[in-house]
């Protein structure tokens, strides 16, 4: 049942634990990166995504958990449901702040629930081989995206530029908070998948749906945050401006994007191999949220 895997860079494991938050967006201002509205909406587009998509992990972990014969990977596996169903609402929680600040995602956020919920819902699919192998899919599709929801958190939890851009305190606190959790369930995804199936065929086409998708949403997300912008009389997202922002340090650059994916597809890949728990553990221990809320 289970491959062969990679050994983990570092021998550290540590339990997972879901973190209680809660955040005060009263006083977040609709730029939340100052000045730079373009940055602010493609960061905003983790909102529309993750409420959605993460309860999907949840939905699809459950599922898996009787495949589980490992019981530290079983503990993992809850612990990293636990962690994600709180991310899941976090995000949720600052939609009705943005709708305030005349910024309605309902019109988006019904596509990507349609997307989660019946694309990549259980389907009705006849019991034993057809079912197992659309959970096995799902499983790598989990695996892949996580690969890039670790490669954002260790981008957030270095990305000093904002911090010095003035981007408002609770929302850099919940993607670092959110971040940090990324960074610290990184292996979690992988392992699973390593352990109920790790084709590598299965690996390579999962990450191109996962890949295709994300960059698809993430682009119409921007592009919906840039258009309904009320202050904004012509907003647009564009693939030039992606490109300048991540020069500037106040989004991902676009060579680290591009040298993330040979990575996750090399034969040799582990995720421990990206990012660093230690920092991740040590910005969690001081986060705001995280330690008694906003
Ligand atoms: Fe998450
Ligand atoms: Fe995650």
């Amino acid at each position: 049942m289970s491959n062969t895997q990679p050994a983990p860079e570092a021998s550290e494991r540590i339990a997972l634990k879901a973190r209680k938050v809660s955040f005060d967006w009263q006083e977040t201002p609709l730029h939340w990166v100052p000045g730079d509205p373009f940055a602010t909406h493609t960061i905003n587009v983790l909102h529309l995504l993750l409420p959605a998509g993460e309860r999907w992990f949840v939905h699809v972990y459950q599922q898996v958990l009787p495949y589980i014969t490992d019981e530290e990977l079983r503990a993992d596996v809850i612990g990293f449901i636990g962690q994600e169903a709180m991310h899941s609402q976090a995000h949720d929680d600052v939609l009705p702040h943005l709708k305030k600040l005349g910024l309605d995602p309902t019109p988006y956020t019904a596509q990507v629930d349609w997307l989660f919920e019946k694309l990549l819902g259980d389907r009705t699919l006849p019991p034993g081989r057809p079912r197992e192998w659309w959970l096995m899919e799902r499983v790598a599709i989990i695996a892949a995206i996580e690969h890039y929801t670790a490669f954002l958190g260790n981008w957030v939890l270095n990305a000093d530029e904002l911090d010095r851009r003035g981007a408002d305190a609770t929302m850099l606190d919940l993607l670092r908070w959110h971040g940090a959790e990324e960074v610290e369930h990184r292996s979690v995804a992988f392992e699973l998948f390593m352990h109920v199936d790790g084709g590598y065929r299965r690996r390579v086409r999962t990450w191109a749906t996962a890949f295709s998708a994300l960059v698809f949403l993430w682009q119409r997300g921007a592009r919906f945050f840039m258009e309904n912008d009320p202050s904004l009389k012509d907003g647009r997202a564009s693939l030039p401006q992606f490109v300048r922002a991540g020069r500037q340090g106040v989004l991902p650059s676009t060579s680290a994007m591009l040298r993330s994916v040979p990575r996750y597809l090399s034969r040799g890949y582990h995720p421990s191999q990206e990012g660093s728990t230690a920092q991740a553990v040590a910005y969690l221990a001081a986060s705001p949220a995280a330690n008694g809320g906003h």
